[in-house]
């Protein structure tokens, strides 16, 4: 299947007929009357991954029926069911390798919502048949995959989006506003954290054996595990709970880190950074021997991860991340009775300057300037007024998407992406150096005394353009994975 890279006449139809405004299509328009969408102005949508997620993924792509869902894809035909049931017509299939080369010129665009460690493949394979592609966050498991995506998507002309909605929410315009216009000042510190993990990490990897449920056969869990580590079924690793480990997830990081980020990293129009450096948390059953679970992520951790001096800023920029439940202090000039970033705080984003601190919480929700002097500014009440997809969920982010599919590669719509693989590339590797740093923490030989010695624990320097650590080899392990057989696919 590798290199096998039919491309879709249909999708070439669609660009050109959006493009020639006033020229007939097969059936024109005006014969059709007010409201009603052409045949040829619709997408075939297909989803990777139908259950979770997936299930609004695929459903707010369709927009109402302003496309078709084609085919639907998913290992587990139980998590699909609600989506199968509600796409009745769609071609149903478990393996995406099987579906996007049987359905490669039918299928247009493919919305991609499994866990972390498919994005990358199957994304990749998508591109290359030309496929626009919508891959929910973080765009991949490692950093390598991620600059693949970007990447291929460039090379294949084709649209592309990360799930990361917030990034559409028009509230960070105000965001960008007040960036433009200096209002902080000079920017030093950046703070973001989340509460997560909401869900088992830092737990012992389990050895009990668990019998495969009676819908999941041994070729469906083989599916699942698709370019990952071979392990037995344990319902800790699937559903939703495949966050804790490495093998499929990316933790709390991982999860939350391209939402949260993301409002720093555009205002401050940061890019590859130079350094990373993390500290976490363990757990002791006995005295003074920390628990050595390099397959999970830590219960908590933090990371430093710092840019150098750019376009907007004459300085370096430090970047703080917190999860598990370490939050930053309060600020002085913040009231101390003000909840910071989320409405019960407990996820958020303080961009620190020169002249105040503008704070958001997840999605760049309600964001607000604390200014040296006192004054507290919030986003002006009107900011939605012209907002395009105003009354669409999340905030259109995926509509915006399917339309900028239609207009085609490079078009205004596909520019005005809030989150295509240009931006959302660089945004995940980001994130990921944080978990690059946090597994490179874990590394540990067995000294003569019995105890462990990690030597991993050091601050890393980092060659974006050459995506390589430069004085720490070992790290450099954790900026790609082993591939299982049969699936090196990107
Ligand atoms: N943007 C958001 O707000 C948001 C919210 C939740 C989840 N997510 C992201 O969505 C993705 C899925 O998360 P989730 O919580 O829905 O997980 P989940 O485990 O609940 O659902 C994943 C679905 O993918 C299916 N799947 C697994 N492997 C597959 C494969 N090889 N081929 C086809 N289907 C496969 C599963 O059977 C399941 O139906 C993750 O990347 C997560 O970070 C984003």
């Amino acid at each position: 299947m590798k290199g096998s890279k039919k491309k879709n006449s249909r999708r070439k139809f669609i660009k050109n007929s959006s493009l020639a405004v006033g020229s007939f299509y097969i059936v024109p328009r005006h014969v059709l009357g007010r409201g009603y969408t052409a045949p040829s102005d619709k997408l075939n949508l297909a989803a990777i991954g139908a259950g979770g997620k997936g299930g609004s993924d695929i459903t707010n792509s369709w927009n109402k029926g302003k496309n078709n869902v084609v085919a639907l894809c998913d290992v587990d035909t139980n998590l699909a069911a609600g989506t199968v049931k509600k796409f009745p017509k769609a071609k149903f299939y478990k393996d995406f390798r099987v579906m996007l080369d049987k359905m490669s010129r039918r299928i247009d665009a493919v919305t991609i919502s499994t866990p972390d460690h498919i994005h990358g493949v199957a994304a990749k394979m998508a591109i290359d048949r030309g496929m626009h592609v919508y891959v929910q966050k973080p765009l991949t498991h490692n950093i390598y995959e991620a600059r693949q995506l970007t990447k291929a998507a460039r090379e294949n002309k084709v649209v592309t989006q990360m799930g990361n909605q917030g990034a559409s929410n028009p509230e960070q315009l105000q965001m960008q506003k007040w960036m433009a216009e200096n209002v902080i000042g000079d920017v030093s510190n950046v703070h973001c954290w989340t509460n997560r993990p909401v869900w088992p990490q830092g737990i012992p990897v389990p050895t009990e054996k668990v019998p495969l449920p009676d819908h999941l056969s041994k070729e469906d869990w083989d599916l699942y595990i698709g370019p990952a580590e071979y392990v037995d079924y344990h319902p800790l690793y699937h559903a939703f709970k495949w966050r804790g480990w490495w093998n499929f997830g990316t933790g709390a990081l991982g999860d939350m880190g391209c939402h949260i980020i993301d409002p720093a990293f555009k205002t401050l129009k940061l890019g590859y950074p130079s350094e990373v450096q993390c500290s976490v948390s363990a757990i002791f059953k006995r005295d003074w021997s920390p628990e050595h679970i390099p397959e999970g992520c830590p219960p908590a951790s933090t990371v430093k991860i710092r840019f150098p001096k750019n376009s907007r800023q004459n300085n370096d920029i430090n970047l703080y991340w917190y999860d598990g439940g370490i939050k930053p202090f309060h600020p002085s000039i913040i009231p101390a009775d003000h909840n910071i970033g989320d409405e019960d705080g407990s996820n958020g984003v303080m961009i620190e300057g020169s002249k105040g601190i503008m704070s958001c919480g997840t999605y760049g929700i309600n964001p607000k300037v604390y200014l040296n002097t006192g004054e507290i500014l919030e986003v002006d009440k009107t900011y939605a007024k012209d907002f395009k997809w105003k009354g669409s969920p999340e905030f259109g982010h995926q509509i915006s998407w399917t339309e900028a599919c239609k207009a085609g590669f490079n078009s205004p719509e596909h520019q005005a992406l809030t989150s295509s693989f240009d931006y959302s590339g660089p945004l995940t590797e980001t994130v990921l150096m944080g978990n690059l740093a946090i597994r490179s923490y874990s590394l540990a030989k067995m000294r003569p005394s019995g105890h462990r010695n990690y030597y991993g624990r050091k601050k890393l320097l980092w060659d974006g353009q050459a995506m390589k650590i430069t004085n720490f080899d070992e790290a450099n392990q954790f900026v790609s994975r082993k591939y299982r057989r049969g699936w090196e696919l990107i």
